[in-house]
């Protein structure tokens, strides 16, 4: 069906269930189908020549906007909070007041910076940020293709969005809930828009009301893809959900994390800084191959 399944990156518990949710999405089609992306280390690369890639939040935190002191607390809560995010032995519940906390305290320093609307581009095309491979193709895609794309992000939705601007790929059939920035009459960053969207709360509790679930609601099949456990709840709020798949991106500490990912998502990409088998499958569904 998928020859990109044959990859050395591609782990599945069924491949069974796989094939079945592959050939329903098949059956109904195009018009049937929605895709619920996270966007940081999922449709940006984990890490490019040896070298970590900035997430959307380290773009900002890195760039020339922010002064050294700020800069090296962004990276201490980086080095303190990260290996809690993505540690399997702690439970959601341990984990989600700490993320609150990470995610606060990084604002709040930002916050200090007197960041400009207007510089967002400019250190967007300065960073080291990178697309996965062929995401150009997959945006196309589903654009030339009239699916629609959701991204939800509790990165920073300003950047991410320039990020897209830039690769050109932001395209009408996407959209993105994430956090925002709010900017004075002036373009200095004031505050945080609401909620506060972080790993473990990316669910209908932060997308009450949010007219895109009404229109995505002829959609019942759903491909999802996220890079951490938090990212399976994205689709919560769908009503008439039928079919669900879900593609996982191992990215770090493989080994330790990947039996939980392989319980949790229906196909698991370990190490792949690419979309070939999203786009694959994609292929296969839509009747290109
Ligand atoms: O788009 P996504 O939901 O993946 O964005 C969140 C990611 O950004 C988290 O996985 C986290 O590791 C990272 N992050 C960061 N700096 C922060 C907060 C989160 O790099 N201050
Ligand atoms: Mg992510």
């Amino acid at each position: 069906m998928v020859p990109e399944l044959e990859k050395a990156s591609v782990r599945m518990k069924s491949p069974e269930r796989v094939r079945r949710v592959i050939a329903a999405l098949r059956r109904d089609g195009a018009d049937k189908l929605q895709v619920i992306s996270d966007f940081d280390m999922t449709l940006s690369r984990f890490g490019f020549n040896g070298r970590r890639c900035p997430t959307s939040h380290n773009i900002l935190d890195n760039s020339r906007l922010i002064s050294e002191e700020g800069r090296k607390k962004l990276k201490d809560l980086l080095h303190y909070y990260y290996p809690i995010e993505i540690d399997p032995n702690r439970t959601v519940e341990e984990k989600r007041p700490l993320m609150i906390e990470w995610w606060t305290r990084a604002h709040n320093l930002l916050l200090q910076q007197k960041i400009l609307k207007s510089d967002i581009a400019e250190i967007v095309r300065e960073s080291e940020v990178m697309l996965r491979d062929r995401a150009t193709m997959f945006f196309d895609k589903l654009y030339h293709h009239h699916i629609p794309l959701f991204i939800f992000s509790a990165g920073l939705g300003d950047i991410l969005e320039e990020v897209l601007r830039q690769a050109k790929v932001l395209h009408s059939n996407i959209t993105v809930v994430s956090n925002y920035m709010d900017f004075d009459d002036k373009g200095v960053l004031r505050q945080f828009k609401e909620p506060l969207i972080h790993t473990y709360n990316k669910n209908n509790t932060v997308l009450e009301n949010m007219e895109h679930c009404q229109r995505l609601s002829g959609r019942p099949n759903i491909l999802l893809l996220g890079d951490s456990l938090g990212d399976l709840s994205m689709a919560d709020g769908v009503a008439n959900v039928e079919n669900v798949l879900t593609i996982g991106f191992l990215n770090d500490r493989v080994d330790e994390r990947r039996g939980k990912y392989l319980d949790a998502y229906d196909i698991v990409l370990e190490k792949d800084e690419t979309l070939d088998v999203v786009i694959g499958i994609l292929c296969y569904v839509l009747r290109e191959t």
